[in-house]
């Protein structure tokens, strides 16, 4: 199977495994990348089902509305069941880097306010540890070299995503070769320097559950 047919495998079964829960009511958290995007084609299948979605990107929004799917602001929302999203990578504790997509500060939130993280990945995304996929923090541009030079003293090698500017206006810094053994620590230290919007590390917040695309079908991970 091609990477893309594993995303659309995890997709659809997230799909499969959400529907039964929606009532017309019912708010979707909707993440960003290729994979969500196969999520939110699938879950169109079903808009008539439920009341509309949050979305964590312009870029998703805009999907979504193709689709017909209505697009409530988070602050008009009571309640989100289910938040559904890929990422970067995952380890076997659930704990993600996203932000691949520059998407991250916003996924942060929707995933912090939703009962259920429902992540979708292909099998390539699974890590022993991780930190081989450069991890992305979204920045106050004013704060850039001084974040630069923090993450230095913190053991990061900081790349500056050049010409690339978040949904929020900030910028990206993506870090290389840090040792991310101890995930929730290296997330609060980054998330201390001033200037940080947020890092793209989920430990804090893991997914609750992950639908890994395998050759041998979708796996599913809690
Ligand atoms: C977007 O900012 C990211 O967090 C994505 O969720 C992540 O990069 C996964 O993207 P793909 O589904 O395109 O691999």
């Amino acid at each position: 199977m091609t990477q893309d047919e594993l995303k659309q495998a995890v997709a659809k079964a997230a799909v499969d495994h959400i529907a039964p829960h929606l009532d017309r009511d019912s708010i979707v958290g909707v993440g960003t990348g290729s994979t969500a995007n196969f999520f939110i084609d699938y879950l169109a299948q079903h808009r008539n089902d439920f009341d509309g979605a949050v979305a964590s990107s312009e870029a998703t929004a805009e999907r979504l509305k193709k689709h017909g799917i209505t697009v409530y602001d988070l602050n008009a929302v009571n309640e989100i069941e289910f938040y559904v999203d890929g990422a970067d990578e995952t380890n076997e504790r659930l704990e993600l880097i996203k932000g691949g997509g520059g998407a991250l500060t916003r996924e942060k939130i929707v995933a912090a306010v939703a009962k259920t993280f429902l992540c979708i990945a292909d099998g390539s995304k699974k890590v022993e540890i991780l930190g081989d996929f450069p991890l992305p923090v979204e920045v106050i541009p004013m704060a850039r070299s001084h974040v630069g030079r923090e993450i230095v003293k913190l053991g990061g090698d900081p790349v500056y995503r050049d010409g690339f500017v978040t949904d929020n206006g900030n910028i990206i810094i993506d870090i290389h070769n840090m040792d991310i053994s101890r995930p929730i620590l290296v997330e609060e230290k980054l998330n201390n320097i001033v200037g940080v919007v947020t890092n793209g590390l989920f430990a804090h917040r893991p997914a609750d559950l992950l639908f890994l695309g395998t050759a041998e079908g979708v796996q599913s991970i809690a």
